[in-house]
């Protein structure tokens, strides 16, 4: 279990207010995680939602103005303000931003705001006009100069029916940016390199060979490196995950190309994280026409021929990179990734028994064996693909420092 860590949340009066109940939700969804969560709504908040909605989704009563606390005894903005982590103010509309910048406290999220020593970050909401004006930019400025971290406002439809930049930013993207904001950057300064997901090769316009890969553990090791302040590359195959917010995407399709970007940025990358899985074999001829399945009674023989492994070929990889692989088995996991391991010539292997229903592909955890070079050996529990990723990022960390 985590230690806790306490981020108050202040609800300002935008109809983007709804949206701050499932951000709530989505900072307490895995209580392991050990995160609490202190609803603050402003008296215009509370014209778009009801305090009681984030009492029950974060379980303690809401603070909504500034005398609760001094007639009931409940937990004031001032003492709020002191135990917090992190405050995050989430919508935080343009007259918000400007009582910020000036210092006011006559409601309880600038109260708060001002009596806290804690990291500020803030999601603005608010119409196009409001956003572009010269004012609130002003102010903006003004906020990030005394550190006040912005979760930049989207484009799209607006609560007036008009579209345009100043749509919050949606609760998935805050709640990695909270995430972040409350993680140590002990990779800061360095470029991880991570490649995730299946790849196609195609033998035909229509069909492709390929594999079950869903590319979550890919994605759930650039996420975690970039929340511990890396600069995170990801080279991924097609798949259905979401891009993710500060983390450089590159899309491939095939092995071949998979290969090519790795080789592009390896050299300047001072680890890399080979958490794809690339089609071992492609089809030798590619049918430049959809290949007709009349006159074919017998069927279809697709011939194959091996694909370049990356890993293999990055083999003269820089000698500084710290390179980390993973092994997919369904029998003799460990000699097979032992073996692996000395062939790829890896700093650490993560292997992976695919004959378990709760590891390897489609499924959001695993069950992973971790052998590093130089003999450490740890078989790890049951556990969410991003806690795998912190268990791998641990021993990355490790091993860097160790090279200095
Ligand atoms: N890998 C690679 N290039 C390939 C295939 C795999 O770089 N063409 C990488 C994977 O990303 C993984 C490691 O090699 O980090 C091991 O992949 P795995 O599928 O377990 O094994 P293979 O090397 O393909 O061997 P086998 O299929 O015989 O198990």
């Amino acid at each position: 279990m985590a230690e806790t860590k306490q981020i108050v949340l202040g609800i300002t009066g935008s109809i983007a207010a709804y949206k701050a109940a499932l951000l709530a939700r989505l900072l307490l969804q895995d209580p392991e995680e050990g995160l609490s969560v202190w609803p603050v709504l402003t008296a215009s908040a509370q014209r778009f939602i009801g305090p009681l909605t984030f009492s029950a989704i974060c379980g303690r009563p809401a603070v909504t103005d500034m005398w609760s606390a001094a007639e009931g005894g409940e937990i004031g903005h001032v003492e709020i303000a002191h135990r917090g982590d992190l405050f995050v103010i989430a919508p935080c509309t343009a007259d918000t931003i400007a009582r910020l910048a000036m210092g006011r406290a006559n409601d309880p999220v600038g109260a708060v705001a001002l009596a806290t020593r804690a990291p500020i970050l803030i999601a603005p909401a608010m119409e196009t006009g409001m956003w572009e004006n010269a004012a609130t930019q002003r102010n903006l400025s003004l906020l990030e100069e005394r550190g006040v971290a912005v979760v930049e406002p989207g484009c799209g439809p607006l609560a007036s029916g008009r579209e345009g930049p100043g749509r919050m930013a949606e609760p998935e993207v805050i709640a990695e940016e909270v995430r972040a904001a409350l993680t140590s950057k002990d990779l800061a300064g360095r470029r991880v390199l991570v490649t995730g997901g299946p790849t196609r090769e195609a033998f035909d316009p229509v069909r492709f060979i390929s594999n079950h890969s869903s590319g979550k553990m890919g994605y759930a090791v650039a996420r975690m490196a970039r929340r511990r302040g890396a600069d995170v590359c990801l080279v991924s195959g097609p798949v259905a995950l979401a891009p993710l917010p500060g983390v450089e995407l590159v899309r491939v399709g095939s092995t071949q190309e998979m290969l090519a970007a790795c080789r592009a940025r390896i050299a300047a990358s001072d680890v890399l994280v080979m958490a794809a899985a690339p089609a071992d074999y492609r089809p030798v001829h590619f049918s430049a026409a959809k290949i007709k399945k009349t006159g074919r009674p017998g069927g279809l023989d697709v011939g194959l021929e091996a694909t370049p492994d990356i890993l293999q070929s990055l083999a003269a990889h820089e000698q500084s990179c710290c390179v980390v692989g993973f092994a997919a088995e369904t029998q003799d996991l460990l000699s097979n990734a032992q073996a692996k391991l000395e062939a790829k010539h890896l700093d650490l292997i993560v292997a992976n028994d695919l004959t378990r229903p709760d590891s390897g592909f489609g499924v959001d955890t695993n069950a992973v064996i971790m052998i590093e070079k130089g003999g450490a050996v740890s078989e790890l529990p049951v556990m969410s693909k991003e806690r795998v990723a912190t268990e791998i990022l641990n021993r990355v960390a490790a091993r860097l420092a160790r090279r200095e």
